[in-house]
């Protein structure tokens, strides 16, 4: 194979204000200079993977504009095979980013040129889907072409989904998931009224939900890695890490966690691993310049026992 990782999905300009605190309806703030990053979970994610020594490719739509070039550039920067990032139909994705004292951060994203990365574009791409052992995706882009995505899969890899923001997810796609990557807050609208009250059980209900594996990502907790082969539930603990800024922390778990498992290793190992990526990506601004070259990753024996 060619490629590690193929990751499908969104790039974003991230226009970052950080505040004291997020206003209320109504209400005015001031804040921070504005700070313009490359994002967007899809082009995080790759970025993410590159750095880490992933040999990985991107399928993505952006803007003709200058966004467009920044992101691209990124891309690039980071080693990342762009020829599938396709240019024009509208501008660039933006998202504006609000970002409070203790990292937290509020995102409302404008999609953009990324609505427009149709079925028609992944049957296109067919070259990249066979020449990479992983695919993962998230939800910046239409459902439709998320699905698109878990048709063209080829035989022997792996789909890594994060339904990010979440939406209703089709049968097929749910079932073709190894694993589905969820935090706390996707977790909860997948599972509705029916969600039980600690991970272990969202774990559980998310997996009678058809994919073959869940990861639930718990911020500083580390995750839960349930695995439907076996139907074990195993918690993964984080090192410790002054968060600075978490934008972009999921995403750099997620991919990986991805490109580990299409090395071959197995899932609570992979996102051991992951944790530890994370951890490195909050202790940074931004989303992409965040992200931790390998040499960067904590060692796993500076993880606290849970
Ligand atoms: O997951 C973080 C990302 O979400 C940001 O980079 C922003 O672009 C939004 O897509
Ligand atoms: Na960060």
């Amino acid at each position: 194979d060619r490629y590690d990782l193929l990751v499908v999905g969104s790039a974003n300009a991230d226009l970052v204000v950080g505040v004291e605190r997020r206003p209320a309806a109504g209400e005015t703030v001031l804040g921070s200079d504005l700070a313009v990053h490359p994002g967007g979970k899809g082009g995080n994610q790759a970025v993410a993977a590159a750095r880490l020594g992933a040999r990985t490719a991107l399928l993505a739509r952006v803007g003709d504009d200058a966004h467009g070039r920044l992101l691209l550039e990124s891309q690039r920067a980071a080693g990342v095979e762009t020829a599938g990032v396709l240019v024009g139909g509208a501008p660039t994705g933006v998202a504006l980013i609000t970002v409070d004292p203790s990292g937290d951060n509020s995102i409302v994203v404008s999609p953009g040129a990324n609505a427009r990365l149709s079925p028609e574009d992944i049957r296109a791409a067919g070259a990249l889907f066979g020449a990479a052992r992983v695919v993962s995706v998230q939800l910046e882009i239409p459902l439709e072409t998320v699905a698109e995505v878990a048709g063209a899969m080829s035989p022997g890899s792996r789909l890594v989904l994060n339904p990010s923001p979440p939406a209703p997810l089709p049968g097929h796609v749910l079932g073709a998931c190894d694993p589905l990557v969820v935090n706390e807050h996707e977790a909860r609208y997948m599972l509705g009224e029916s969600a039980g009250s600690t991970p272990r059980e969202w774990a559980r209900a998310l997996l009678a939900l058809g994919p073959r594996s869940v990861v639930v990502t718990l911020g500083a907790a580390g995750a839960l890695v349930a695995d439907g082969r076996t139907g074990d539930v195993v918690p993964v603990p984080s090192p410790k890490a002054e968060a600075v800024d978490t934008t972009g922390a999921g995403d750099a778990f997620t991919a990986a966690l991805a490109w580990r498992l299409g090395l071959g290793e197995e899932l609570t190992m992979a996102a051991a691993f992951a944790v530890r990526v994370g951890a490195a990506a909050v202790t940074r601004r931004g989303a992409q310049e965040s992200f931790p070259t390998a040499d960067e990753v904590p060692a796993a024996a500076e993880v606290a026992a849970p």
